[in-house]
């Protein structure tokens, strides 16, 4: 099959290089210059674990190419995929299609006869609807088709979820779409994944519902966390005491500082703007945006009480991980910033490591000391806070961190110790909910 991907940021790169790697012959189409110089160049403009060896591997094949020029990209193709940015809105919260519809706009009169259209943007439900409404409008004599093929991938596991994913998910509102959509992941439905046909209404609504149930997963166990600290039970006992039921399961379980990321916030965000629009209540939703908000919030009053409150003026706490979640270099409304700011709100100076996100960070935090690794982000401060799940800080020499610190001190927001070791050595340790 032949595939043209127009937008190579995450999702387009990450499936432009899949479907290569499958065989197919994909053309991935950027307006950015600087995007395609540089992946014409060999270089990956973002960070995911294996992304650029899959890159250069099939470039080298001669199954993937990049160009600005969506017209030299089009002849023979057999399916568009729309993998550009749907941003919240300034505002309202409303998924920001504009993107989509300039794409759509753009590409009408250059798409060859037969060829299906992909929404592959995470898209409120009746997207689909206005692409072929524009695409009609600006080549009415072509015959073409529109689909929906939302992708689940976890960033920093993007390309292991797309060759080995629980489920294609595809929506169709006629054979031809279905036929080709079907081709196109043959490789995948052929190892068990199955493929999940659906109406097009029915799989743009699915990424919602399926990345809202998974913020709730995590906003209930957190909130159990919170009661566990108050009656004295382990929120780890807890999870695996309800995981283990097979209706229940046992992922998305992990207490922590809040869900963030580029996507449980926006599209639990945008859901909800849909269900005012079609004016069906989401107070479930409702409260899990509620609670995850507050929550990320409470965590940094968690550290100061930790430090015993009062005036903290002149402290200083290390902040050992900055990203939303370990393996990326994403800030993107990540628990780390709010509790940076209300650490500094307190007067205490902040020295952090994050072994990915410091440039990034660095763009959205100021007045904060990056370090060079995790011992240097302790030495001399009053406390440590381990923020994001990295491994770097997994196994932590506890002996060199007590001589590094001024107070021995360990605030553990990923539950990454267990209590008796980290006392062992004379700290004392919070963690979440035990
Ligand atoms: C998510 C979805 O998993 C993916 O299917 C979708 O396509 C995009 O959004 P991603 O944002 O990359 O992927 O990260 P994910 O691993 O799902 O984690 C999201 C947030 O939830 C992170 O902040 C993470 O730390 C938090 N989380 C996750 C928990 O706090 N506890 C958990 O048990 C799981």
């Amino acid at each position: 099959m032949r595939i043209v991907m127009i937008g190579t940021g995450y999702v387009g790169l990450v499936s432009g290089a899949c479907f290569a790697d499958f065989g197919h012959d994909v053309v991935c189409v950027d307006k950015d210059q600087s995007k395609i110089d540089a992946l014409l160049a060999g270089e990956i403009p973002i960070f995911e674990p294996g992304l650029d060896e899959l890159v250069a591997k099939n470039v080298e094949a001669g199954r993937l190419s990049f160009t600005l020029d969506v017209a030299q990209a089009m002849p023979g193709t057999d399916a568009v995929f729309i993998a550009v940015g749907t941003p919240s809105r300034r505002g309202d919260g409303h998924a920001d299609l504009s993107y989509v519809y300039a794409a759509s706009r753009e590409m009408a009169p250059l798409l060859p006869a037969g060829v299906v259209v992909v929404d592959k943007s995470t898209v409120p439900v009746g997207t689909g609807d206005e692409v072929e409404r524009i695409i009609r409008e600006e080549a009415p004599d072509l015959e073409f088709s529109v689909a929906s093929n939302p992708e689940f991938l976890r960033e920093g596991a993007a390309i292991d979820d797309f060759k080995r994913p629980d489920r294609v998910v595809i929506g169709v509102n006629d054979e031809h779409a279905e036929a080709v959509l079907a081709e196109i992941y043959r490789p995948l439905t052929r190892n068990e994944s199955p493929l999940v046909s659906m109406s097009r209404r029915g799989a743009e609504l699915t990424k919602y519902a399926a990345n809202a149930f998974l913020a709730t997963k995590i906003s209930f166990i957190n909130e159990i966390a919170d009661l566990c600290e108050k009656v004295g039970a382990d929120v780890g006992d807890v999870a695996k005491g309800i995981g283990l039921d097979s209706r229940i399961g046992n992922r998305f379980l992990m207490p922590g500082p809040g869900y963030g990321g580029s996507c449980f916030p926006k599209d639990t965000v945008a859901l909800l703007k849909t269900g005012q629009d079609f004016e069906s209540p989401l107070r479930i939703v409702e409260s899990v945006v509620a609670s995850n908000d507050q929550r990320k919030r409470s965590m940094g009053r968690k550290v100061i009480n930790a430090m015993g409150g009062g005036d903290l003026h002149g402290k200083t706490v290390a902040v050992l991980g900055l990203t939303f979640k370990a393996n990326t270099d994403d800030m993107r409304d990540s628990p780390a910033i709010s509790i940076v700011q209300a650490l500094q709100d307190s007067g205490i100076s902040v020295k952090a490591y994050d072994p990915e996100g410091m440039d990034q960070a660095a763009a959205v935090l100021s007045h904060v000391t990056y370090c060079d690794g995790p011992y240097d982000a302790l030495d001399g401060a009053d406390a440590a806070v381990i923020v994001t799940e990295w491994d770097a800080f997994r196994a932590l020499d506890l002996g060199r961190a007590k001589e590094l610190l001024k107070a021995p001190l360990l605030v553990d927001l990923r539950n990454l110790y267990s209590r008796p070791d980290v006392e062992r050595q004379g700290f004392t340790y919070v963690a979440i909910g035990r």
